[in-house]
C-alpha cells in the first residue's frame, strides 16, 4: 500500500529521512480492526519523529501520522484516536507512529475501541484536523479549568493546537490574546476573534489560562500574564524545552504549571459533538494530495503555516 514513513533518522535535517513510497498492507493484533484512510493531516510530531524524538531508529522503518478520517470494516465514516494503551512506554500509552504505524497510508491498523463514528455535518477534511491538534487543544483548556476563566491567552498563535485553542475558546465565550511573531498572522488570528498581540506585549489584562506550546521562546512571557490563581498549561516546546521559572511568582501568585497530552477518547467525542453542534470550523493552512506528501512536510517545516495541513488520500 502508498505510505509515507520515516526511513532514517536526521535531527538536522529531518525531511532527509521522508519516503513516499510503498509499506506492506497493516497486520490487525487480536482486537483491531483495519481502517481504509481517506483524509489526514500533519502535526509537529511527525517532524519531532523524523528527528528521532520518540521514535528511536531499531523501529524504522515506520509510518508518520497521528490523524486519520477513514472507513471502518463496517462501512461506517470515522475518526481515529492516535492513543493507544502501550504497557511497555513509561507513560502507559503511545501514539500512532511511534510504536505502532501510523495514519499516513491507505490502511490503518488500530483497536476497535479507538474509532469515533462521525457525523455527516462534519467533512472529511475538518475531522482531519481534530484527532492531535485539536484534540490537545481542548484538553488544555479543560485541563486549565477554562470555565472558571474569563480570559484565555495562547502562544505562537499560527500553529495547529494554537489556532484550534483560539477558535475554542472563543466559541466557549471567553476573551481570547493570541501571540504571533508574524504580523500577517496576527491580522488571520484577530480575525477569529482573538486580540492579537506581537511576543512579549503587555496584555490589558491577566489571564486565567495561558496555552503553551511554544516553550523557551514564551514561557516568561506566560508566567507574567498569569492572573492570580492562574494555569500556564504546557503541551508543547517547539522553539525549546529549557525555560527558567521565577519561583516566586509561583508561590505569591499561587500559579500551576500544568503538563497536558493528548486528550482521551471521551474528550475526542466531545470534541466532535461540539464542532458538529456549534458549526465550529477548524482552520485549515492547505491541502495537499497524498503523492505531494514531501510539499506538505516541506511546507509544516518552514514554520509559516497557519493552522493545518490536510493529506487527501
Ligand atoms: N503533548 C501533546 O499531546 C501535543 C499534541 C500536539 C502538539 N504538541 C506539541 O505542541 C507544539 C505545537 O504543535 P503544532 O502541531 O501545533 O505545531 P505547528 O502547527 O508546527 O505550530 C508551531 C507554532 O509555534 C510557533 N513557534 C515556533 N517556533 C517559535 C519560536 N521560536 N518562537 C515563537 N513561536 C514559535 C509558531 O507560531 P507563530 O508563527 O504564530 O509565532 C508556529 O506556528 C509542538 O512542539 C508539538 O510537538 C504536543
Amino acid at each position: 500500500m502508498r505510505a509515507i514513513f520515516a526511513e532514517s533518522i536526521n535531527p538536522e535535517n529531518p525531511l532527509a529521512g521522508l519516503v513516499v513510497g510503498e509499506r506492506p498492507d497493516p497486520v490487525e493484533p487480536e482486537g483491531w480492526t483495519t481502517v481504509r484512510v481517506t483524509s489526514s493531516s500533519l502535526n509537529h510530531h511527525d517532524l519531532w519523529s523524523l528527528r528521532g524524538v520518540g521514535l528511536p531508529t531499531d523501529r524504522l522503518p515506520m509510518i508518520l501520522g497521528c490523524d486519520a478520517v477513514g472507513i471502518a470494516e463496517d462501512g461506517s465514516r470515522v475518526l481515529v484516536h492516535s492513543v493507544v494503551p502501550d504497557p511497555a512506554d513509561p507513560r502507559g500509552y503511545s501514539l500512532l507512529s511511534e510504536r505502532h504505524q501510523g495514519t499516513l497510508a491507505d490502511r490503518l491498523a488500530i483497536p476497535a475501541g479507538n474509532l469515533v463514528v462521525l457525523p455527516e455535518s462534519i467533512s472529511d477534511a475538518d475531522a482531519a484536523v481534530l484527532p492531535t491538534a485539536w484534540l490537545t487543544a481542548y484538553s488544555m483548556l479543560a485541563r486549565g479549568r477554562v470555565k472558571h476563566s474569563d480570559a484565555v491567552l495562547v502562544q505562537g498563535a499560527g500553529g495547529g493546537v494554537a489556532t484550534a485553542a483560539v477558535i475554542l475558546a472563543h466559541a466557549l465565550g471567553k476573551r481570547v490574546y493570541a501571540t504571533s511573531r508574524d504580523e500577517a498572522k496576527r491580522e488571520r488570528i484577530a480575525a477569529l476573534g482573538a486580540t492579537a498581540l506581537a511576543p512579549g506585549a503587555k496584555l490589558p489584562e491577566r489571564v486565567g489560562v495561558v496555552i503553551e506550546t511554544v516553550g523557551a521562546a514564551t514561557f516568561e512571557h506566560s508566567m507574567k500574564c498569569a492572573a492570580p490563581g492562574g494555569r500556564i498549561v504546557v503541551s508543547g516546546a517547539t522553539s525549546g524545552h529549557l525555560a527558567s521559572v521565577d519561583l516566586r511568582r509561583i508561590f505569591a501568585l499561587q500559579l500551576e504549571i500544568l503538563g497536558s497530552s493528548m486528550g482521551t477518547q471521551l474528550e475526542l467525542d466531545e470534541l466532535v459533538q461540539l464542532v458538529a453542534d456549534r458549526g465550529v470550523q477548524p482552520v485549515i493552512d492547505s491541502t495537499f494530495d497524498f503523492a505531494d506528501a514531501r510539499s506538505a512536510f516541506e511546507r509544516l517545516a518552514t514554520g509559516d503555516i497557519f493552522g493545518k495541513i490536510v493529506i487527501r488520500h
